[in-house]
């Protein structure tokens, strides 16, 4: 069905371009039409950087004199695509290059793999946007953009070529032209074609708000009634022994409302877990938190290990769900970067499931996720990644961290990496809870002064994060958050608390650059508004 969707997009596309060309030598405008000068310069109003924009659409050619804005914002697209394609083999090249050197071999394959999945989620833009999903269109571009900034920032710790330089010169102008596209999909999906409205795109720090919908106290997650078809148990009589080996028996490609589900019984899994990009809706069905436990201690102190690979269980095909189990990351509090759990899998859902580790916890790496309360334990930045996340009823500790825990430490619960003011990603936690665990509230209580816990600090930019309805422990410190470097994103971020409860809510102390959510807007933080869950979480659960 995608595949067929996809196609008839390509079609109307190639139809279009091939009309368009038939066309654009006409130079003068009929009555009322726009000159393609105008209307591009009309649609880069929605640009971060204006001017490029106006040529980068100039010189594709591709706008024919009486464009709609439509047809401007599908080639802005298409020229993303044909440039992501031209860095595709830039990559390769790269990787080709570097048979001798390790580290750089290993960068190139990841952002050849993060590369793939940009080129899907662009055509998928573009059949959202043919379909008039243009809230799915906003969150699959928003990833398309995050993978190529993934791609150049893995580069970037292999710089010493004059190859890698002029691919991440190039790169950098590809994720321009993306974000070109996303912010005209942005205004589109706000003013439609009035133009004159059309502006750089705005957030909550500029008193932008969109009109939101729905309510708080979502119901829906996990069906209760799913029947696993095949099980995992470690000591024989299931149909598999390890999870990978029940995930590769998934068949690729499953359609919308097909799934497959694997009931992972009681017990110990130590294994690397991966669902890759082509096994999409696989589900896990454990028997409980704390019996049925997948573990591992990849990190990146260990060579060729980067925080992406780092996951104990790493997600990539979409329509993820898991329940009732624990997923660890067992490097230990001196490890660095150390991932338990990582989904780049659009409309993932997690539900009563227990996450543990200590510096980077819980990578929600992309696109939108569903979390239902669940238990998550770390100390280091420890949700993170820049997806559109929404997390319910959540119950997040501290635990202890170095090895000499009373000399005290600096812990961060989130670190959102919103890179682009277009982007639809962020962090909402609402109903949920940050206490510490029992060892680390013995610590916190022996000397409070010395150790300081934050709700977040900004990974990028544009980092967004917020609490509604929570309990913060008194352990959240009073000035809440905490700056990443000297001033960055402070002008830019955005974290907003509406109706904390707990010691550690009181915001009279808090940083400058921290909100409260003016309850008139409160609604565009729902579960229906922020991920659209209403229309892919089941109801039943
Ligand atoms: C490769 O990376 C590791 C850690 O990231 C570093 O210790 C090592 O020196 C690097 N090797 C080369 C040849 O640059
Ligand atoms: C995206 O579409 C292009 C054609 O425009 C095609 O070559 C490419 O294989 C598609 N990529 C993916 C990942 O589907
Ligand atoms: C190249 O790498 C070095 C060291 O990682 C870094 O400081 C520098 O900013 C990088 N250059 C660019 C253009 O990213
Ligand atoms: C690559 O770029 C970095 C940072 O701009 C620079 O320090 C380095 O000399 C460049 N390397 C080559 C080989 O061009
Ligand atoms: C888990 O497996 C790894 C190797 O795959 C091994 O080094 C480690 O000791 C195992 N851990 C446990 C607790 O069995
Ligand atoms: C809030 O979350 C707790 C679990 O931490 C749950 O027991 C309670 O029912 C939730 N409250 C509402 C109103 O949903
Ligand atoms: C936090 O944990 C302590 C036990 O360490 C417990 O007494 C307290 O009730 C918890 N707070 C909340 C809000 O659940
Ligand atoms: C919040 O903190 C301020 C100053 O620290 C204090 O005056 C005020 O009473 C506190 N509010 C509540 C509700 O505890």
């Amino acid at each position: 069905m995608a595949s067929l969707l996809v196609s008839l997009a390509l079609l109307s596309l190639i139809l279009f371009f091939s009309l368009s060309a038939a066309s654009r030598h006409h130079q003068k405008t009929s009555s009322g039409c726009l000159s393609a000068k105008e209307i591009i310069h009309e649609a880069c109003k929605a640009s971060r950087d204006p001017p490029t924009c106006e040529a980068a659409l100039a010189q594709s050619d591709h706008v024919p004199y009486d464009a709609t804005i439509m047809q401007v914002i599908q080639t802005a697209l298409w020229l993303s695509s044909q440039n992501l394609n031209k860095a595709q083999g830039m990559v390769q090249e790269i990787l080709d290059a570097s048979t001798r050197n390790v580290n750089r071999s290993i960068a190139a394959k990841s952002c050849l793999e993060v590369l793939h999945y940009s080129d899907y989620r662009i055509n998928m833009t573009n059949v959202a946007l043919a379909s008039g999903k243009i809230k799915d269109a906003r969150a699959w571009m928003s990833a398309g953009l995050a993978y190529q900034y993934n791609c150049w920032g893995g580069l970037m710790n292999v710089n010493q070529t004059s190859q890698v330089n002029q691919t991440m010169a190039f790169l950098y102008s590809l994720a321009g032209l993306s974000s070109n596209a996303l912010g005209m999909i942005v205004n589109y999906d706000n003013f439609g074609k009035k133009t004159k409205f059309w502006a750089m795109p705005k957030t909550e720090r500029d008193g932008f708000w969109e009109g939101g919908s729905g309510d708080f106290g979502f119901v829906g997650g996990v069906p209760s009634d799913l029947k696993a078809d095949v099980t995992v148990c470690k000591d024989g009589g299931c149909s598999y022994e390890t999870v990978q080996d029940a995930v590769n028996a998934a068949p690729d490609y499953l359609r919308e409302g097909k799934r497959f589900v694997i009931g992972i019984q009681t017990g110990v899994y130590n294994e690397t877990v991966r669902v890759p990009f082509e096994k999409k809706n696989v589900v896990f069905l454990g028997d409980g938190m704390g019996k049925t436990v997948i573990t591992g201690s990849l990190n990146v102190g260990l060579e060729g290990v980067s925080t992406y690979n780092s996951a104990t269980v790493g997600v990539v095909g979409d329509g993820f769900m898991a329940s009732g189990l624990t997923i660890e990351n067992k490097a230990g509090p001196n490890a660095h970067q150390a991932v338990a759990f990582r989904s780049v899998s659009d409309q993932s859902i997690l539900e009563n499931c227990e996450f543990l580790g200590n510096q980077d916890t819980l990578y929600a790496h992309s696109l939108r996720q569903y979390y239902k309360s669940c238990r998550i334990q770390g100390n280091v930045d420890f949700i993170f990644g820049n997806s559109a996340s929404f997390f319910q009823d959540c119950l997040i500790f501290l635990s202890p961290r170095q090895v000499d825990p009373e000399k005290g430490e600096t812990n961060t619960v989130t670190s959102q990496g919103r890179m682009d003011p277009a982007q639809s990603t962020g962090f909402v936690f609402q109903n949920c809870t940050i206490n510490g665990t029992d060892a680390y509230n013995a610590l916190y209580k022996s000397n409070p002064s010395v150790h300081k816990n934050y709700l977040g600090r900004p990974w990028k930019e544009y980092s967004r994060t917020v609490f509604i309805h929570c309990t913060l422990e008194a352990l959240i410190t009073s000035d809440g958050w905490l700056p990443w470097d000297g001033d960055f994103a402070l002008k830019t971020l955005y974290y907003g608390e509406f109706e904390n409860k707990g010691a550690g809510a009181n915001t009279t102390k808090r940083v400058t650059w921290s909100s409260e959510i003016p309850v008139e807007h409160l609604n565009s933080y729902t579960v229906q508004n922020f991920i659209q869950g209403d229309q892919w979480i089941p109801k039943s659960s």
